[in-house]
């Protein structure tokens, strides 16, 4: 299985900041936002990530990550998203690089503290379809939410509702899916959403429409991270502790010629 982490958009709920850099390669705590999804699929043991971002700072993902071989990854790719078609619209430009292989799609905005390794290794056994990984919220109106059919051990995800008024349960959709290679042809088949975008959880309820979605609820605590609020949140989760953290290559941390 291969990874994709959609890292473009403008950032407009981060500016100021992120008029001079792209919102992924801004800091959480002790390392650059992209640094964690990169590490949510190498803990999850997967090795061949293709970073999709856009935009005038595009550039600096390369100058940060240069062939990912100082965060232990063995073959980073990168394409360029033209616009602002959303996150579905960003996916398009992976079905090269996925040539038939299941896609774990990461959003470059998602920070976990715990790893999807189980959910990988669930998925890879699938025969087919999709995977969505859901966690509880308090403000689920800022989400794809689940709406839930049945109690209990007979309930069934009915409908995934982006950024509802009315939230029908807590449980948010988190920006981490597993998708089997139909993806590409579901996103070329999208149409714009009001806002304009190819919207993702177009996708996922397809594949739900299909019969072939399954999914987790998340274990740990998960962030988003493109808010001001978010953004302070995460950095304070991951400064307490908890997020399982890579460690950070030396070259990076102790300049050349520094005395201990
Ligand atoms: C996106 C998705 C939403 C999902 C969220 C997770 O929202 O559209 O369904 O719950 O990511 O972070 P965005 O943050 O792009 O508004």
């Amino acid at each position: 299985m291969k990874g994709v982490i959609l890292a473009g958009g403008l950032g407009t709920r981060l500016r100021p900041l992120t008029l001079v850099t792209n919102k992924h390669l801004l800091p959480v705590f002790d390392r650059p936002m992209i640094y964690y999804p990169i590490e949510c699929l190498l803990n999850a043991g997967i090795q061949e990530i293709l970073i999709v971002t856009g935009g005038e700072h595009a550039g600096d993902f390369l100058k940060l990550l240069k062939n990912g071989q100082d965060l232990g990854v063995k073959r980073l790719a990168y394409a360029y998203q033209e616009g602002e078609g959303g996150i579905a619209d960003a996916l398009r430009l992976a079905r090269d690089f996925a040539d038939g292989e299941k896609i774990c799609v990461v959003l470059g905005d998602n920070i976990i503290e715990g790893n999807i390794r189980k959910a990988a290794g669930d998925f890879f056994t699938q025969r087919s379809g999709a995977k969505i990984l859901l966690k509880t919220v308090d403000d689920p109106e800022r989400f794809g939410v689940v709406r839930f059919e049945g109690d209990g051990a007979s309930a069934r995800v009915a409908e995934i509702i982006e950024k509802p008024k009315s939230p029908p349960s807590n449980h948010a959709v988190t920006g981490i899916y597993f998708y089997d290679a139909s993806v590409f042809d579901m996103c070329d088949g999208l149409e714009p959403s009001a806002r304009g975008e190819l919207e993702i959880t177009d996708v996922n309820n397809y594949y739900l429409k299909r019969g072939d979605l399954t999914y987790d609820v998340l274990e740990g605590w998960w962030t988003d991270a493109g808010t001001f609020e978010s953004l302070h949140r995460a950095a304070n989760l991951v400064r307490e502790g908890g997020a399982n953290h890579l460690q950070l290559p030396a070259a990076r941390t102790e300049p050349v010629g520094a005395k201990s």
